[in-house]
């Protein structure tokens, strides 16, 4: 990102951050290639967000990978917002799998992000901690990763649950059947025991589950056709093309962005009661099935129409005015 772009970013985040109706949000992510797709997406809506902290925890790579590339957007798109290095691995599995396969070795495909100095809280844990605290309104947090760091929060901060709003996360599967292996989601197999945690603790999450990243696929080709008309363009793209898709080749699955287009743009979907039933055991660790209940206390996403959701998601990667 040139210079400019990045003082004219740094003039909207300074703008927006104290408009009173702005709803205090803190971010939880492993980047990871759709992760900086809904970073991004995130970023272009800080009028209406006032983002008191971003966190990294392991996940689509180990932690020193993930929390380079979150210092690498805050430093582009969200300058002078706190971030915090998270978890080093899940509660209670031993080195789960990574995803770099799908991610690459830098959790940004072919981009090169390199050495960040954007200065970085020690504890994640502590400083959502403390934001939580120090917030007049409940805080809505966002996850984009495995649920380690908000599990520990949850478990070491109690009486702070009042203040978590809701939990907006990508996250699951609704029937059994996975993306990692056969039978769990990513987010979902790396921390098992996070997930069944935040599930029970009282806090109630917005589910963003593995079925709408897959229904809204977006061919690589529908990337290529778009014109770029700046380096945020390019950057979607190189990222884009770099995805190593297991799901289906021609494809690019995007998850995480799902979470981000549920919040500022709530009308592309239902929002459904439901139960989730996480499995911890060893052999079907990850494994969830959500079942829609009127008296569910936590939420499910469902797109309302499948092709125009890929379409606001397609302009709104590329910032097009008309999205
Ligand atoms: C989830 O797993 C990760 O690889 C993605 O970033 C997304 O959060 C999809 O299963
Ligand atoms: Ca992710």
């Amino acid at each position: 990102m040139s210079d400019v772009s990045k003082a004219k970013q740094y003039i909207k985040y300074l703008e927006n951050r104290d408009l009173p109706d702005a709803e205090p949000l803190i971010i939880d992510c492993d980047p990871g290639i759709d992760d900086a797709m809904a970073l991004l997406l995130l970023s272009d809506n800080l009028a209406k967000y006032d983002v008191k902290l971003i966190c990294s925890c392991a996940g689509n790579t180990p932690i020193d990978i993930t929390t380079q590339n979150m210092q690498f957007f805050a430093t582009n798109f969200f300058p002078g917002v706190r971030i915090a290095k998270g978890s080093r691995t899940a509660l209670v599995k031993v080195n789960p799998r990574n995803a770099d396969d799908v991610h690459g070795k830098s959790g940004m495909g072919a981009y090169e992000v390199g050495p960040q100095d954007y200065p970085v809280e020690p504890d994640a844990i502590v400083a959502m901690a403390d934001v939580l605290k120090n917030s007049e309104k409940p805080v809505t947090l966002v996850t984009l990763g495995p649920l380690t760091n908000v599990a520990k929060l949850v478990i070491l901060y109690p009486d702070l649950k009042d203040k978590i709003k809701e939990v907006y996360t990508m996250i699951g599967s609704m029937n059994g059947k996975g993306n990692i292996t056969s039978y769990a989601e990513f987010n979902s197999y790396y921390d098992p025991e996070a997930f069944d945690l935040v599930v029970k603790s009282g806090v109630k999450l917005v589910i963003n589950p593995m079925q709408l990243g897959n229904e809204t696929r977006i061919p690589k080709a529908a990337f290529e056709k778009m014109p770029t008309k700046n380096l945020r363009d390019n950057f979607v793209k190189v990222l884009a093309e770099s995805i190593n898709e297991t799901v289906d080749p021609t494809c690019v699955c995007i998850y995480d962005p799902n979470t981000i287009v549920g919040m500022v743009k709530p009308e592309l979907y239902d929002f459904v009661p439901c139960n989730i039933n996480v499995y911890t055991a060893p052999k079907v660790g990850g494994k969830t099935v959500i079942t829609e209940d009127p008296n569910g206390k936590h939420l499910v996403q469902k797109a309302k129409d499948i092709e125009k959701l890929k379409t606001f998601i397609l302009r709104a990667l590329f910032n097009k005015e008309q999205y």
